[in-house]
């Protein structure tokens, strides 16, 4: 038996009105600033897209034992992500249902319970109420499933990338992702084994919205002007053998490389048609990193033909993949978008690692994967600044209440530039913003839909 609550009606204004209309808010060239600043619609958001769609949670390598936990958030919510004794994975609401204090105050760890630092109630690592101190002070019988610890209802993995909704009217994680679960393969893929294992984060915080980064996830447009110091670094000593992102240096909708919708707010940009397709081809792009020469040479010495093509799994994966509303996955890094307010966010770059699934890599993952590390020091610290500090630009800009509009009309109404294909997805080139007026009306559907949200208790 499972013991559902269903949630009360979302957040609207007196007598069932909605917040605001939402067709003036987001229309199709240009959305409203207030989507952006408003504390009512970031309200709202954290029930009807946090909450009303999937959320990434964490990575499975994240929890690898039973009883492992990390802590993580869905909108506002803080979470429990664990494994319990038996081997599901669970995310639990981190708050204790006597009084609502945070139950577990580390980032991560291995425990079969949870004991409230407030009052002591103690909690099985699946949510159930094991006891209370002194409990001949109750009347109730504590044994109601109603002191369980609340968790989402629905939780699920595509493999190995945990996701979370509390609708229950929302699609399974694989239909749900449909054919953005193809670029995620390929992603994988590439490794042998097909599989990643997550390590530490670099962390940042803005004082912007979220959305200002989900808008810049597979934003072409910009990259020359933003990241002008990265791409002129990368390239000082690069010669003829352009590095980086180079191929957005001139026009970069003629180079081979685009944009693509998938539906339900996912996309992804592909700059992979730019990769010459031999071993080292990806390496050949990957630039200045701390030791790389180093490396270079000790792979060739030590593995003669088989070094470039070793070389090309340290190498950062040109494609940014995009899952609405909070994840990405681009180089070799998973990039998490985690609301704090209106106005901040942090935006989380986890590394990841490659292992040796099939006994193909032997010694050499030890070194891939230091190389690996290294390539943290280009895009996540070079990069991610010049997009934060535009962030933060944004948001001071918006603050002017009466000029009200962001546009996001690039593309649209210019014949033969975006291609609408037979899966539903759309292509465009590398600069259009087809992408953020494709997920925009991904939010705009999630905001006028009632979601059929609910928790779950042990029973
Ligand atoms: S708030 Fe947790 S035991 Fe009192
Ligand atoms: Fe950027």
């Amino acid at each position: 038996m499972t013991v559902l609550e269903k949630i009360g009606s979302p957040p609207t204004r007196l007598g069932g009105t909605a917040l605001y209309d939402w067709d003036y808010l987001v229309q199709e060239d240009r959305a409203h600033r207030l989507i952006y600043t408003d504390p009512a619609i970031f309200e709202a958001e954290m029930t009807h897209i946090f909450g009303g769609t999937w959320t990434y949670l964490a990575h499975e390598s994240e929890i690898p034992h039973d009883n492992d936990f990390i802590t993580r958030r869905m909108g506002l919510r803080p979470l429990i992500i664990v494994r319990d004794g038996a081997g599901r994975i669970r995310a639990l609401y981190n708050r204790c249902t006597h009084r609502g204090t945070t139950l577990c105050r580390w980032d991560k760890g291995n425990s079969k319970s949870f004991q409230c630092p407030y009052h002591g109630w103690n909690f099985l690592n699946t949510g159930k109420l094991r006891g209370v101190p002194w409990p001949e002070g109750y009347a109730e019988d504590m044994r109601d499933p109603k002191y369980n610890i609340a968790q989402l209802p629905r939780v699920e993995s595509y493999r190995g990338f945990i996701f979370g909704t509390l609708n229950m009217a929302a699609l399974p994680l694989t239909e749900h992702l449909g054919p953005i679960a193809k670029i995620i393969d390929e992603w994988l893929d590439r490794n042998p084994g097909g599989k990643v294992v997550v390590c530490e984060a670099n962390r940042f915080r803005f004082k912007g919205n979220w959305k200002l980064a989900y808008d810049n996830s597979c934003d072409g447009y910009h990259v020359a002007y933003s990241h002008r110091s990265l791409l002129e670094t990368e390239n000082r000593f690069a010669g003829e053998n352009a590095k980086g992102m180079a191929y957005y240096r001139n026009s970069p909708d003629t180079q081979p490389m685009y944009m693509r919708y998938t539906g339900h707010g996912n996309h992804f940009k592909d700059k992979r048609p730019n990769l010459e397709k031999r071993p080292g081809g990806l390496w050949a792009l990957e630039s200045a990193h701390p030791g790389m020469e180093h490396y270079e040479a000790d792979f060739i010495k030590r593995y003669g033909e088989r070094a470039f093509a070793l070389l090309d799994l340290a190498g950062s994966e040109p494609v940014n993949i995009n899952v609405f509303p909070n994840f990405s996955l681009l180089g070799n890094h998973i990039q998490v978008f985690e609301p704090v307010g209106v106005a901040e966010t942090n935006a989380v770059w986890y590394g990841t690692m490659v292992v040796d699934a099939d006994g193909t890599l032997g010694d050499a993952v030890t070194d891939i994967n230091a190389l690996r590390m290294r390539t943290q020091e280009g895009f996540p610290n070079f990069g991610e600044v010049d997009d934060i500090a535009n962030f933060e630009q944004i948001q001071r800009g918006l603050m002017a209440p009466e000029d009200e509009w962001v546009y996001m009309n690039r593309g649209l109404g210019v014949p033969g530039r975006a291609r609408n294909n037979d899966d539903g997805s759309i292509t465009a080139p590398a600069t259009d913003e087809a992408f953020m007026r494709e997920h925009f009306k991904e939010w705009k559907r999630l905001m006028k839909t009632h979601p059929d949200l609910a928790i779950q208790r042990e029973p």
